[in-house]
């Protein structure tokens, strides 16, 4: 049985959500758990980092295609294996599967007046949880109807953020959609896992100012540590690969999204 389907997201953009998945995703493969990570955003970008870029994705059934059909389970059709090279770590990378998303997920943002539109990813993933313990799913940074997708199919919801103002304000407003949507969104349980600070730079006064804010507005939900700002992170990104294939830079890193995982553990442990 899934333990956990986790929406991530921020009104914001460039918060971390898609890094904090991905991360995440390596750091519970590596203790064996199985996740299936979903891309919500147009963007894709969660796509690319797991292995499948533009070329890849042309053919592919992805996250549009999936909420058209608005068929029960028939998110199956889309689900594909994450295609990091990984030789290191035989067996981590069949613990995490993707259901890819192509630029013109968007063309579903024109459906969403139509009734239960927003419940079509969720019935899609019908049958889906037994196979996986953890389910991400990666929101663009709006509050719109692929958001609204995202949240209705989602048990509960990690806010990603950096320690800037408006980031801040992406993240409450977020927490207040939830507190103001989840019955409309089907979800009358929907809450606040856990909140994120990423790109956390120590030596930064306005860093440490708005932790503090941060810990003002969410209290215990805020999650330690912080994700540092490191070069060896936007490289790992930028090359679509695992921390673990990165050498000793990403080494610290690793240890960062295993103490973030201990925490979605005991989340999930403690709504089941
Ligand atoms: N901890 C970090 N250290 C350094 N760069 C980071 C870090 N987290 C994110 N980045 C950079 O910020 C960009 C945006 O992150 P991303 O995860 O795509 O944000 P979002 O999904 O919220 O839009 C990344 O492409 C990367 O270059
Ligand atoms: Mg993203």
């Amino acid at each position: 049985m899934v333990w956990v389907r986790i929406a991530v997201a921020n009104n914001k953009g460039g918060a971390g959500k898609t890094t904090v998945i991905a991360y995440l995703a390596e750091a519970l493969a590596a203790r064996g758990r199985r996740v299936l990570a979903i891309d919500m955003d147009p963007q894709a970008n969660l796509s690319r980092r797991l292995g499948y870029g533009e070329a890849e994705l042309v053919d592919m059934v992805t996250t549009a295609e999936v909420v058209a059909a608005n068929q029960k389970g028939c998110a199956a059709d889309g689900i594909v294996g994450c295609r990091w090279s990984l030789r290191a770590h035989p067996g981590l990378v069949e613990h995490i599967d993707v259901l890819p998303a192509r630029y013109d997920l968007e063309a579903r943002v024109s459906e969403a007046g139509t009734l239960g539109a927003h419940e079509r990813l969720e019935r899609s993933l019908e049958g889906i949880g037994e196979d996986y313990d953890v389910v991400f799913l990666d929101c663009p940074p709006s509050l719109g109807h692929l958001t609204q997708l995202g949240l209705a199919a989602a048990d509960t919801v990690l806010l990603v953020l950096r320690p800037e103002y408006d980031h801040l304000q992406g993240a409450i407003r977020v927490r207040d959609f939830v507190d103001t949507y989840r019955r409309h969104l089907g979800r009358p349980h929907l809450g606040i896992a856990g909140v994120v600070i990423n790109e956390h730079d120590r030596r930064r006064g306005l860093h440490h100012w708005h932790t503090d804010s941060v810990t003002d507005a969410f209290g215990a939900l805020l999650w330690s540590p912080p994700v540092p700002s490191r070069a060896a992170l936007a490289e790992a990104i930028d090359a679509a690969a695992p921390l673990r294939a990165r050498g000793a830079g990403a080494r610290p890193l690793i240890e960062v999204f295993a103490a973030l995982a201990d925490h979605l553990e005991a989340h999930a442990h403690a709504a089941a």
